[in-house]
């Protein structure tokens, strides 16, 4: 499935639509980033950008210009590459001006070098514009400039707006609320991941590196056009307590868990799974009383992911089940309450329990409303992932415990008729992952 110009075109009116009248907006893609001399990161247009136009291709901005009346629509305009045949044939296929108004429904389209040019005619005499402020300091010159330049415009008895107002208050406003289409995407990004993770637990060994085990993921993703949404993370052992560890290039031991918190994207829209399984499909009893107790705090966070609940409830279900049971298994001692208050649960538990997920993995969206932590709507999409990570060198906990990493994260839709899990294709009890691990395995 994809989203088609009648999605972006519907986006693109209920933008213009909060704009009102005598209002211009102007939002660039994502400028391409190099690697080193000559050899560039492959391209990935800015999800804002994109949201409203769907083009894909870099130095392209779109303008989206109102009139007196907001009964009178609206003008969208692209600024894009022109065509080149020298240029197309070393590196690829350009829509040109021409593929802009046809295929992607601009009402005009210019040759992005007319940026400067044009866009003065444009600002002057609209009272706001509406602009991402901070997302790309070269950019934000230019606008700057473009400002500078239209009021010095004053003498016609034109200027540039008198109101500049942060756009991105409005598109990530949007873009938290998903649409059926967009949890479609979601889906079917969040199948592909499942998928890879299977894999991983059917082809993991004792001695295989980190990165190989990796390379099963890329090879899943990479075989349905899709890219991974962050680096990976693939810790054996103590690797797994390192939260953002990616370096992924140790063996991975006999009698080690591994971690592995990898996903894709599909058409611009992320998953974000982790899963945590014996290197050698068995877990020892440590490994299996800490995972467990991950797991039941984890199945009654997504089960708090419920419209009308506050955002941060997932997380107090979560803190409360885990400290309960490492007061059980002896890795902590006191008063559950006040270990709550004091947050010394931290030493295990770190990070917070999730975050909002879309075309983003740390997705936009506000998370407090005036100070208070926002309920959930429906189409909000959540990660939940709780996790326990015991310091191999952590002295205050019994030798046995040590160096053990435990996450699992799954991705959650608030709905109307409570939460649906996108990631529920790959397993995760210990009974489902030891069967799994044990039955034949892929070659
Ligand atoms: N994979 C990034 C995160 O879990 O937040
Ligand atoms: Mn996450
Ligand atoms: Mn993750």
């Amino acid at each position: 499935m994809k989203l088609t110009q009648a999605d972006f075109q519907e986006r693109r009116d209920r933008l213009a639509e909060e704009m009102g009248p005598h209002s211009i907006a102007i939002i660039a893609t994502s400028p391409v980033a190099m690697r080193n001399r000559d050899a560039d990161y492959k391209f990935r247009a800015d999800s804002s950008f994109f949201y409203l136009t769907g083009f894909a291709e870099p130095e392209a901005v779109a303008v989206i210009e109102t009139f007196e009346s907001i009964d009178e629509g609206y003008t969208y305009n692209l600024f894009c590459r022109e065509r080149d045949r020298e240029m197309e044939i070393w590196n690829g296929y350009r829509a040109g001006v021409d593929g802009a108004v046809d295929d992607y429904e601009a009402d005009e389209a210019y040759a992005i070098d007319l940026l400067d040019e044009e866009i003065i005619e444009k600002l002057l005499d609209k009272q706001k514009l509406f602009y991402r402020i901070g997302q790309q300091a070269d950019f934000d010159a230019r606008v700057a400039k473009w400002i500078a330049e239209a009021n010095g415009e004053s003498r016609r008895g034109t200027s540039a707006p008198a109101h500049i107002i942060q756009l991105d208050r409005i598109l990530d406003e949007m873009r938290l609320h998903k649409s059926e289409q967009e949890i479609k995407l979601m889906q079917l990004a969040s199948n592909i991941s499942s998928e890879a993770h299977t894999r991983a637990m059917q082809t993991v060994h004792p001695g295989m590196m980190e990165y190989a085990l990796e390379a099963e993921i890329n090879y899943i993703f990479g075989k349905n056009g899709c890219v991974p949404s962050y680096n990976s993370i693939v810790g054996g052992g103590a690797n797994g307590c390192i939260l953002h560890y990616v370096e992924n290039d140790k063996a991975l031991n006999d009698g080690d868990l591994v971690l592995i918190d990898a996903a894709c994207e599909y058409q611009l829209y992320a998953s974000d799974i982790t899963r945590t399984f014996p290197v050698n499909g068995k877990f020892s009893p440590e490994q299996k009383a800490l995972y467990e107790l991950v797991l039941k705090a984890q199945l009654a966070a997504i089960d708090a992911v419920r419209v009308g609940n506050s955002y941060k409830e997932p997380h107090h279900v979560a803190v409360r089940i885990m400290v309960e049971g490492l007061l059980e298994l002896g890795l902590m001692k006191g008063d559950i309450d006040d270990i709550i208050r004091t947050e010394s649960f931290r030493q295990f538990y770190m990070h917070g329990t999730g975050h909002w997920l879309g075309m983003d993995v740390h997705d936009v969206g506000s998370y407090k409303i005036d100070g208070e932590w926002r309920a959930y709507e429906e189409g909000m999409v959540v990660t939940v992932e709780p996790g326990l990570y015991i310091a191999p060198d952590d002295e205050t906990v019994d030798a046995k415990w040590r160096g053990i990493g435990i996450r699992i994260e799954d991705d959650v839709v608030a709905t109307a008729n409570g939460p649906l899990v996108l990631t529920k294709n790959v397993v995760k009890t210990v009974e489902d992952i030891e069967a799994l691990m044990a039955k034949s395995k892929v070659a």
